[in-house]
């Protein structure tokens, strides 16, 4: 039985007083929560994040990580930095990432090296554009995603990963995709990984993004491969954020 996960996805929106009371605002209601949960806000403030939420279940994720170790790499941040303030996981290769800043999927797969060598948790982000739907290469497309990463850190390697499949078309539009259309692709990346190992296919978590909210949270947990979410616009009212949080 895979645990739920549900992880917050902040973006670029933090400031002291905000992560202040939305952190406060989610320990307040964690005592019902029985699914792991993780927020992840900007760099600034994980040392903030961090130290409210200190013995409490609540998890600590970074938004992206440099490959590199440390050096003349101006603007970046390495994963031991990340370590440094006790912060656990970290999202790779969401598709702003890959749109935004160019990240190409051996760029994704080497972000998740540098973050596994430092016992950090990927949280790895795929899913397909539009048009590429429309074309029926979703499959495809997630398939060379995750193959990538398979290429460079080995199967072995995903019993320390979190999948997000996040079709790029239902992210901050709310267009969520059905629970069907969800379900199938996350049977199909499971499907994908047990044709290496099925103990790992079975143990591997894989999260949904794409405008999950309070409303649609249960339907979607509900499927048999989806285990939990990664929440973007919703992660940033406590309230909203709680009530998926208790939705698995
Ligand atoms: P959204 O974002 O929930 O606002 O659609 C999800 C994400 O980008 O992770």
């Amino acid at each position: 039985m895979r645990q739920t996960i549900v992880a917050g996805n902040w973006k670029m929106n933090a400031s002291k007083e905000m992560v202040n009371t939305l952190i406060m605002g989610v320990l307040s209601g964690m005592d019902t929560v029985k699914a792991r949960v993780i927020v992840c806000p900007p760099f600034p403030y994980l040392s903030q994040a961090e130290a409210l939420a200190t013995h409490s279940q609540l998890q600590i994720g970074a938004q992206n990580l440099s490959p590199n170790a440390a050096g003349a790499f101006t603007g970046e941040v390495n994963a031991e930095m990340i370590k440094d303030f006790g912060v656990t996981y970290v999202i790779v290769g969401h598709s702003e990432r890959r749109t935004l800043y160019g990240e190409s999927d051996e760029i994704v797969a080497e972000k998740v090296r540098a973050a596994l060598e430092n016992d950090l948790t990927p949280l790895l982000c795929v899913g397909e554009l539009l048009a590429q739907r429309e074309a029926g290469n979703t499959e495809a497309v997630v398939a060379q995603q995750i193959n990538a990463v398979i290429k460079r850190v080995g199967v072995e390697a995903f019993k320390n990963i979190i999948i997000a499949y996040e079709p790029v078309w239902a992210i901050g539009t709310g267009v969520v995709a059905t629970p069907k259309q969800a379900q199938d692709t996350h049977a199909f990346i499971r499907n994908l990984l047990t044709e290496h190992d099925t103990n790992i296919a079975q143990g591997v978590p894989i999260l949904y993004g794409g405008s999950m909210n309070p409303d649609n949270a249960q339907e979607l947990i509900g499927c048999e491969d989806i285990d939990g979410g990664l929440v973007g616009g919703a992660s940033l009212k406590a309230h909203d954020f709680l009530r998926i949080c208790r939705a698995g």
